[in-house]
């Protein structure tokens, strides 16, 4: 969770701390802070509140003339959000300025040792005794310091440090949580993601697990855990800060909702041959690596787990391989079964989620063969999997997923037929037309946005009601959950998601006299069935929202509204039913006056357990 950011060089810090922190405040937004080296010492302004209101505060204050400092948006996990609990986090003396990303799991054991020494703290949070912890151990030299502290931590952290002592320098790290450096002409910055440095560079440099960094205008200084110097790859952004901005929309959600042809479409363009076959082979997952397979793993959280279940039955119908689904957090515990020639595939759009990377790690360990589905660039899991698939979905800024979670379900169906090509269940032939469908793909995600106004209306019909059921079943049920996971998060209203069948085990009773239903019938095998589950609750006074691409005769007593969509291969329904789904609950959210793009008590990028 949280961003952390820092900058140095021969401009004012101040604009270029606080343009990335805005950039990171969708990682966590519940207080913020910057600490500057300034000629009288180090100043720190933090406030609890978003970054507009650290803003404020600054200018409120006077200016603060300085060329190098660090920053933090905070997602709490120790401590309430309230000013004194913000970070940066100062040393008695004042002459260390710390940020952290992440929990400091000893920090009562190290803050009892602490007290008992002397040292009064000023916060409730874990991460003050990393500054208490460092400006013991600083004698000048601030890698060596940071080892010392490194040694002493328990728990996942990024770390940035200043010092009054070493102008001009940042003395970073990083367990378990993202951090990378950016290299400018004479500036750097060190952030916790991309978009936030690329205000003055597109080049970076991924600070490794455990690696400590001496960042100084004329560049960067990496060093093992022991403190070997080492070199490191420089990398460079592929794409422009533009993909990371709002671009006349009102929120970043709608924006990325808007996106979803474009992010389907780069996400499979290199991945179908002009022959129409599915090839992975760039990411080393070719045939041969489905061949001895005997069970697939996905595992994942939230809406990527719901990416998984879509995959599932993409997996199992077309390539006959059964599919153990799983959410992380269950996983990692679970002392799973893993058989000789299973494979792993996890998802995440971050690629830093601390369930879903333990997980991997799990399987890893006990010798299942890892596929990442990872959107962000060089993050852990993309670092970590035996084979890495990126979905080319550009920078997801909405903490809530809409255009990750569609390239994530074009990278499922690729990987399900490239199963059933190995395993001989479908023949070439029927290979090849579902890539080509699958080509048309994101055309057909372009007619889905059109159901935009429809949605928006009758997102003013319902964004009143307290409780909202989504049903489907088969790929229906997947996108159920996904959908009822949307409403919940961005609109705030209670929702559930059931496979139409359950209903009648128990949750029907909860259907009264106007809950709306979203029901989901796009799998031609299932429709039949699915209008029995929708007579059903409409027999009991629900409305209906009837989302649908069948030709079937839509019986008028059955549902109060009809969304439909082109039919296409039953296994992609899921690409174009999510599309109305997702408006639902963008206008739902906003007709309730909710914060869209940063939902409360939310962060993108869960990088804690
Ligand atoms: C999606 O809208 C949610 N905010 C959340 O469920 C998310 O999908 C989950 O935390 C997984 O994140 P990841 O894809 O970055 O691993
Ligand atoms: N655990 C720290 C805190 O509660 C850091 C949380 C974060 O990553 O924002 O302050």
């Amino acid at each position: 969770m949280c961003g952390i950011v820092g900058f140095t060089g021969g401009r004012q810090a101040v604009p270029v701390l606080l343009q990335g922190l805005y950039t990171l405040e969708y990682r966590g937004y519940d207080s913020a802070g910057v600490a500057l080296q300034t000629k009288d010492g180090i100043k720190t302004v933090k406030t609890q509140g978003r970054i507009k209101a650290l803003e404020e505060k600054i200018e409120a204050g006077g200016e603060i003339s300085s060329v190098c400092g660090i920053g933090h948006t905070r997602w709490a996990t120790h401590g309430a959000p309230s000013d004194r609990n913000s970070h940066p986090h100062e040393s008695e003396d004042g002459r260390v300025a710390l940020v952290h990303n992440g929990i400091i799991e000893n920090y009562l054991e190290l803050k009892t040792a602490l007290t008992n020494d002397g040292v009064t703290f000023k916060s409730d949070t874990d991460s003050e005794v990393a500054a208490h912890l460092f400006s013991r151990a600083f004698h000048g030299d601030g890698v060596a310091a940071m080892m010392d502290v490194c040694k002493q931590l328990r728990g996942s952290y990024a770390l940035a440090v200043i010092t009054g002592e070493n102008p001009g320098e940042m003395i970073c790290t990083r367990h378990d949580n993202p951090l990378i450096v950016g290299i400018g002409e004479g500036e750097c910055m060190i952030a916790s993601d991309i978009p936030a440095i690329m205000s003055i560079t597109k080049r970076f440099i991924v600070v490794g697990d455990g690696e400590i960094v001496r960042v100084r205008p004329e560049g960067v200084e990496v060093y093992t855990s022991d403190g070997a110097r080492i070199e490191k790859e420089v990398q460079t952004v592929n794409w422009d800060i533009q993909g990371a901005q709002k671009g006349g929309y009102d929120h970043f959600m709608i924006k990325e909702i808007m996106e979803q042809p474009k992010a389907v479409r780069d996400t499979i363009a290199s991945r179908i041959t002009s022959d129409n076959m599915p090839d992975l082979m760039s990411e080393g997952v070719g045939i041969e690596v489905f061949k001895e397979a005997r069970n697939i793993h996905i595992v994942a959280c939230g809406s990527a787990y719901y990416a998984g279940l879509a995959g599932k039955v993409a997996f199992e119908r077309l390539a006959r391989l059964p599919v153990l689904a799983n959410v992380a957090s269950e996983f990692r515990y679970s002392d799973p079964i893993i058989e000789k020639g299973d494979i792993c595939i996890i998802i995440s759009q971050s690629g830093e989620t601390a369930d879903t990377l333990a997980a991997m790690r799990e399987a890893k360990a006990r010798g299942a063969i890892t596929i990442a589905v990872v959107n962000v660039l060089a993050s852990s899991a993309a670092r970590e999997a035996d084979h890495v698939i990126y979905t080319w979905a550009g920078p997801e800024i909405a903490v809530a997923t809409t255009k990750a979670y569609s390239a994530q379900l074009a990278v499922m169906y690729l990987l399900a037929l490239t199963a059933a090509k190995a395993r001989g269940t479908l023949t070439d032939h029927e290979i090849q037309n579902y890539c080509r469908d699958m080509k048309e793909l994101p055309s057909m995600i372009e007619g889905a946005l059109e159901t935009k106004e429809e949605m928006k209306k009758l997102a003013e019909l319902y964004h009143d009601s307290h409780d909202a059921f989504f049903i489907g079943r088969g790929i229906d049920y997947a996108v159920a959950q996904e959908g009822s996971l949307k409403l919940k998060e961005i609109a705030y209203v209670h929702s559930e998601a059931y496979a139409g069948g359950e209903l009648k085990h128990g949750p029907i009773s909860l259907i009264e006299e106007g809950t709306p239903v979203v029901a989901l019938a796009c799998d031609p095998a299932l429709y039949e069935k699915q209008i029995s589950n929708i007579k059903s609750v409409k027999a009991r006074g629900a409305k209906v929202i009837l989302i649908t691409n069948g030709d079937f005769a839509i019986d008028p007593e059955m549902c109060d509204h009809v969304v439909k969509l082109k039919s296409c291969p039953y296994f992609m329904s899921g690409s174009l039913s999510i599309i109305p789904v997702q408006f639902f609950a963008y206008y739902v959210g906003v007709d309730r006056g909710c914060d869209i793009d940063k939902p409360r008590n939310l962060a993108k990028s869960v990088t804690v357990e």
